[in-house]
């Protein structure tokens, strides 16, 4: 089954390298230099959970994009939906007239996220998302300071930067907001108490009171959250009281509990939000990647007493809330409910899981297994001292390519190997990738 998936094309046309060097060349010349040292491929086409570059080869895409393609690559429902809408419009400026596809849209995302969330506003991307949720809150509670989270990833834009919880993203960047500081995540793999769950009566969690008191004026706005942490390297807190306890102590403050779920929605962790996992009630909650099928588009959606907050001209964005975008995220969620993915990311989630958790029996350079459905994390690590190890994490990424299984790699100390594939991946798919896995492991350990 490996060996279909992974096979060379038979051939490779001379027109083909052309387009390929071609295209290396434009990226090398004329576009800024973002993703050197990555030696990228060039995409030829993609369906499904799989790759195909202009030689040829098809890979296994186990990182979605940058875990965008939930539904899959050229979903059916998506397309079909763009298609519609191409046959309408493709802009108008949803602030001057009313559009029905965005009005579906909104309607939809209040039916499927958490209770109480109700009115839209719909941007580009999951950062412009994060920005305008800060202004909703400050807006809102007339309060101007924010908390996150250590480890913490909220995009590149200069508050959701602010916000995010890694020097690694910020170097040479700043000078960055004032008014944030930064809490305790729930990095049980490296607990900075250097406590264990149950017996730490999560302290990371309980901390948050000393750390607003310490640490801020008071003046807290709101607290922005992953329910997972993605770019942190796949780290949540156990299934119990962490988030309960956050929320209660946000409330005494009078500060908003804004969980952002640009990576964790639709249906990534086997829920349509990670929030159903435990339960969450967030005031305002930041959208974006899984959210249209490949398309660009960010949201935030809030209870409707924040939301009226905002007044005329308070926030609005030119491209944000385009149609086709719009058209293209209910398709998405259709193809989410009517395929059945939420039902694959947890139980294939489950299956991969636990072959990763086998791998971590077999290998003592597996230091920690984690995640939630489809959004799961290897910290190669030693078992024993924890010793990060990046440069096996690199090799392993690597070869695991070279067999044609794309994957993720992050965290703070770059040493985590991510998967997080579309959530149609099959089975068989998930072997191949254990199985490459595996492999790289022995041979490099
Ligand atoms: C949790 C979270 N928030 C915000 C963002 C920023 O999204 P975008 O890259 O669409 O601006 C990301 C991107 O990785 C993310 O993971």
């Amino acid at each position: 089954m490996c060996i279909l998936v992974l096979s060379w094309r038979a051939y490779i046309t001379d027109f083909l390298r052309v387009m390929d060097m071609e295209t290396i060349k434009q990226y090398e010349e004329f576009i800024m230099p973002i993703s050197k040292g990555m030696d990228p491929f060039v995409v030829e086409s993609a369906e499904g959970a799989t790759i195909k570059d202009t030689e040829g080869r098809t890979y296994i895409d186990c990182f979605s994009g940058l875990s965008v393609i939930n539904v899959g690559h050229r979903n059916p429902h998506v397309i079909e939906a763009i298609k519609k809408q191409l046959e309408k419009h493709l802009h108008c400026c949803s602030y001057v007239y009313y559009l029905q596809t965005v009005g579906e849209l909104a309607e939809k995302l209040a039916e499927i996220t958490p209770e109480g969330l109700k009115k839209s506003f719909f941007s580009n991307s999951g950062a412009e998302a994060v920005e305008g949720a800060m202004k909703l809150a400050r807006k809102y509670t007339g309060k101007k300071e924010f908390i996150s989270l250590t480890y913490s990833f909220h995009g590149r834009t200069f508050g959701a930067l602010t916000l995010t919880g890694q020097k690694k993203y910020k170097n040479k960047m700043g000078p960055f907001l004032t008014g944030v500081t930064y809490a305790d995540a729930p990095y049980c793999f490296r607990c900075k108490y250097r406590l264990e769950y149950p017996e730490c009566d999560l302290e990371c969690a309980r901390s948050l009171e000393r750390i607003i008191g310490t640490t801020s004026s008071g003046d807290v706005a709101g607290m922005f959250i992953e329910p997972v942490l993605g770019e942190g390297g796949i780290i949540h807190p156990p299934d119990g009281e962490y988030f309960r306890i956050i929320h209660e102590i946000l409330k005494e403050n009078d500060s908003l509990f804004i969980v952002d779920e640009v990576q964790t929605g639709f249906g990534r962790c086997g829920r349509m939000f990670a929030s159903e996992i435990w339960d969450l009630k967030p005031d305002i909650m930041p959208l974006a990647k899984g959210i249209a099928g490949g398309l660009p588009l960010g949201a935030f959606i809030a209870k409707e007493e924040i939301a009226d907050a905002f007044e005329s001209g308070d926030h609005l964005s030119t491209f944000g809330g385009n149609p086709v975008s719009c058209a293209a995220a209910l398709g998405n969620i259709k193809a989410l409910k009517e395929d059945g993915l939420i039902e694959n990311s947890k139980k294939i989630g489950e299956f991969f899981k636990n072959e990763l958790l086998e791998l971590k029996e077999k290998y003592p350079v597996v230091g920690d297994v984690r995640g939630k459905g489809l959004m799961i994390g290897v910290e190669l690590a030693e078992q024993h001292t924890k010793k990060p190890l990046v440069d096996l994490a690199d090799k392993v990424k690597n070869k695991m390519r070279e067999d044609g299984i794309l994957i993720g790699k992050g965290g703070y100390y770059n040493c985590t190997l991510r998967f997080q594939p579309p959530l149609v991946i099959t089975k068989e798919q998930v072997e191949c990738a254990i199985s490459s896995l595996d492999k790289s492991l022995k041979k490099y350990t």
